[in-house]
């Protein structure tokens, strides 16, 4: 069965209390009131199961999540948005590697919303990756499509148009199995997902395609039972 990365990038919204909410109607939709007698294919990444699900909230949600999700034991991944390109040290402002590996296992690099909205560059984007190769965070490294040089190694490369992004306008999934071909050539190791408008309703155009290894979810991450809906029908 293929592995599927279904993951949630909830951007620059909800509050503790509202993180905690979300938790526990995701885990009241999917589990009843507790996660024995699992209704979902879903999984924390282990052998023989199909479906990981990563949720990427603002950092200053990784502690309660974690919590939270520990002493439910739900099957929920946890990563972060960013990652410093320093280590520890007079960085005023900014969460590095070790501080993240705390609570998380993934980390995005290179969302078109930071690359436009605080101008980072490749150079920069590598040196992140080389912060998350250290401290063994996996990289979700967000790409447009045109890039040549995908900076990665291993880890996941989210093909994100920026057209598509919060639009309601996804890419095709023949684009995005187009796209996903060609890094695969580059390097086989990378798992390839698609992300932008990705919805219940579209959701399984992209992730039956060969290439493609899961989703990327904004918009509709929001919201936990459209997520469900989401890992169901992906
Ligand atoms: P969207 O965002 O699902 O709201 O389009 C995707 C993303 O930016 O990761």
């Amino acid at each position: 069965m293929k592995k599927l990365f279904i993951i949630a990038n909830w951007k620059s919204y909800k509050t503790e209390t509202e993180a905690i909410k979300w938790l526990q109607e995701f885990q009241l939709s999917n589990f009843g009131s507790s996660p024995e007698g699992d209704k979902l294919p879903i999984s924390n990444g282990g052998e023989g199961e199909n479906k990981e699900i990563i949720i990427c909230p603002p950092v200053t949600l990784l502690s309660p999540m974690r919590e939270y999700i520990d002493e439910h034991t739900l099957p929920i991944t946890l990563g972060a948005q960013n990652i410093s390109p320093f280590d520890e040290g007079r960085y005023t402002g900014e969460i590095n590697g070790k501080q993240i590996k705390e609570f998380a296992k993934y980390v995005i690099i290179g969302h078109s919303e930071r690359r436009d909205n605080f101008d980072e560059t490749n150079e920069l984007l590598v040196k992140k990756v080389a912060m998350a190769n250290k401290y063994e965070l996996i990289p979700i490294f967000c790409i447009q499509g045109k890039e040549t040089n995908i900076h990665i190694e291993s880890g996941i490369v989210a093909y994100e148009p920026v057209a598509a992004i919060g639009s309601g306008n996804p890419d095709t999934p023949e684009d995005a199995q187009k796209i996903a071909f060609g890094v695969k050539e580059k390097n086989a190791a990378l798992a390839i997902v698609y992300g932008g408008s990705v919805t219940s309703e579209n959701v399984n155009l992209f992730t039956s395609q060969s290439a493609i290894h899961g989703v990327l979810v904004g918009g509709a991450s929001l919201d936990p039972q459209e997520f469900s809906q989401i890992i169901k029908n992906a």
